[in-house]
């Protein structure tokens, strides 16, 4: 069935020049781009994205970090969307990644890894809600 994910791409692949391999990445395994934008995530905004993981002992260093540089953010389609994109990236450690995901081509530490992927349908509405307008998600 087709459906939405949401992904950002953090800001250690922005600062590294990987948004564009990363997009062409995307885009090569089927995925059409629903709706894309180029934006900063303040402190207030990145806890209160992250704020599932606020009693997690990396909630402080994961939101100072997802608001210290530009990020760009994506709801995506595809059939099977959420599972097949979690496949596409890879596993959170890069270190654990499988070989050609993009954590293990383009991420660099666990907090630091590239980019975010739902976990679930429910999440990725409300992730993508979370930065687009419903006119702007056709
Ligand atoms: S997941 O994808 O939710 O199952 O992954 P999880 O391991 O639960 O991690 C949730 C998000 O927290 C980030 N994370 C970390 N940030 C900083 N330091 C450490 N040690 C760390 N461990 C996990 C991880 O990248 C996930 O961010 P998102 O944006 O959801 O991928």
């Amino acid at each position: 069935m087709t459906n939405r994910t949401f992904t950002m791409i953090k800001p250690d692949a922005m600062k590294n020049g990987h948004a564009g391999a990363i997009l062409d990445k995307i885009i090569k395994s089927g995925f059409r781009i629903v709706a894309l934008k180029q934006t900063k995530l303040t402190e207030e905004k990145a806890g209160e994205f992250y704020a599932v993981h606020k009693a997690r002992p990396f909630y402080g260093e994961l939101v100072e970090f997802m608001s210290s540089g530009v990020i760009i953010a994506a709801i995506l389609e595809k059939d099977n969307a959420v599972a097949d994109f979690r496949t596409l990236i890879g596993a959170t450690d890069p270190s654990k990644a499988d070989e050609g995901t993009i954590r293990k081509l383009f991420a660099t530490s666990v907090g630091e890894n590239a980019v975010h992927g739902s976990d679930s349908d429910e999440n990725a509405k409300i992730e993508g809600d979370f930065f687009f307008s419903g006119l702007e998600q056709f």
